[in-house]
């Protein structure tokens, strides 16, 4: 996946650094109180989670994914630093047997963008929430808002004569559209849908060779990769390299990028 899809690699510090600053912005944007039971859908390697857990001092924390991996450094992560009242569930979202109304607070990092059927999905995380619970999440902006994006695709079509083709895969930007979400949620027993534009830059490591591996490592980079013979491989990843190179500033690889938090109530 993208470091925007849905096989998120069992690390801690790429996701999180690329998005150092998106986390600010979606910690600010869920108020998490003192008591407050949060859960974190998609929670990766459960940043988000432990940083939630850590403001819901007398609640909890719980998080899942569907990455086994991924939970399990997110295990390791939480014995390591804590906090104590965080944990840790590896499952589908989708249809994951939620303690119904147990949580006062859904929150996600770009981890609610590849159900395969998002309204069971929204309505089973729904069920979770108890009444009035609000739902706090971030995800991509359309795929030409973002400059990381644009520049992916570019890049891996630049190998000419290739089969390159579209990234397939699953789609980070499946809850770009506001009207299809805010219908999404409504059937799904959400209310109050708002939408707040996120214009920060992604990070994508210190250096060129770090970002050129971090990116590598994203799903649609992978997949189209392996699709083309060998030469052509090797100029999309020289055509990508100097685009990073281009983007390389004095705290790193940075890309523009859009996303939306979205929040909206349970009904
Ligand atoms: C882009 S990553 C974001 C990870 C994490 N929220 C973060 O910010 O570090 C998306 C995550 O969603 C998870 N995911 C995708 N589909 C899921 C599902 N149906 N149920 C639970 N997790 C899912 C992936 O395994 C992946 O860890």
């Amino acid at each position: 996946m993208r470091g925007a899809t849905g096989d998120h690699p069992p690390a801690t510090s790429g996701y999180d650094a690329e998005l150092r600053r998106h986390n600010e912005v979606l910690r600010r944007a869920a108020g998490i109180r003192l008591h407050d039971h949060v859960l974190d859908i998609g929670c990766g390697t459960g940043q988000t989670t432990r940083q939630a857990a850590r403001t819901a001092r007398e609640g909890s924390a719980l998080g899942v994914d569907v990455s086994a991996p991924a939970i399990t450094r997110a295990r390791e992560l939480a014995r390591a630093e804590g906090p104590g009242n965080v944990a840790f569930e590896h499952a589908d979202a989708q249809d994951h047997p939620f303690p119904q109304e147990r949580f006062d607070l859904v929150i996600s990092r770009f981890g609610t963008m590849f159900f395969d059927d998002p309204g069971a999905a929204f309505t089973n995380i729904g069920r979770a929430l108890r009444r009035d619970g609000r739902l706090v999440m971030m995800v991509w902006q359309a795929g030409e808002l973002n400059e990381w994006d644009v520049t992916i695709r570019r890049s891996l079509a630049a190998a000419e004569g290739s089969a390159a083709g579209p990234p397939g895969g699953p789609d980070p930007f499946s809850l770009a559209d506001p009207t299809a979400v805010q219908e999404l949620l409504r059937g799904a027993g959400f209310t109050d849908a708002s939408f707040t534009d996120v214009h920060e830059d992604v990070n994508y490591g210190r250096d060129v060779a770090a970002a050129l591996a971090w990116v590598r490592g994203f799903t649609c980079t992978s997949e189209v990769l392996k699709r083309l013979d060998p030469a052509a491989a090797t100029r999309a990843v020289e055509t990508l390299r100097a685009e990073l190179a281009a983007h390389l500033g004095e705290d790193g690889v940075r890309f523009d990028s859009r996303a939306w938090i979205v929040a909206a109530r349970r009904s």
